[in-house]
């Protein structure tokens, strides 16, 4: 179990509750398919991929970053308990998807990323980026526990 402090508690719900996920997760989504484009390759459905703005326009593409972003509400709501949380979406992710574990390092990185532009360097100072960042190396932790 991780300790947070009160601060790192307030921080992260804080951070949370000044960002949408529906703006957030489709922004992380297609930075991370841009930046780090082997990532695409689970996304071979999802239609044209080819160029950044077809990245950035593919409803698809939007659709899931929510979808991710949602799946974070979990992690927020369960502070406490990340690991149990995300013990069926790692098993998923490794066993049925076959999603290589390191990606979810760089997708943690790309939300950094477009959170902190968000709110920019008021909000997101370096306290409240050193809860964000726990709280997410915390998630990719649980995502990446189920594999052998
Ligand atoms: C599906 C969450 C990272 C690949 C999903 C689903 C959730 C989710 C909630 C839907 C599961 C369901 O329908 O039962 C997350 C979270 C992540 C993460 C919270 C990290 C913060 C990644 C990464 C990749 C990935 C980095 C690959 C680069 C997939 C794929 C699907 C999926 C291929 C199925 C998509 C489809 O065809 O609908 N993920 N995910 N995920 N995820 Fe992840």
């Amino acid at each position: 179990m991780v300790d947070w402090t009160d601060a790192e508690r307030s921080a992260i719900l804080g951070l949370w509750g000044k960002i949408s996920a529906d703006e957030i997760g489709p922004q992380a989504f297609a930075r991370c398919l841009i930046v780090f484009p082997w990532t695409q390759r689970y996304f071979s459905s999802f239609g044209n991929l080819s160029t950044p703005a077809a990245i950035i326009g593919n409803p698809n593409v939007a659709k899931h970053g929510r979808t991710v972003m949602h799946g974070l509400d979990k992690a927020i709501q369960n502070l406490d308990d990340i690991k149990n949380t995300y013990a069926a979406l790692s098993v998923k992710h490794s066993e049925k998807l076959h999603v290589d574990p390191d990606n979810f390092r760089v997708l943690a990185e790309c939300i950094t990323v477009c959170v902190a532009a968000k709110l920019g360097p008021a909000v997101f100072n370096a306290d409240t980026q050193e809860a964000f960042q726990k709280f997410l190396s915390v998630v990719v932790s649980a995502l990446g526990r189920q594999y052998h």
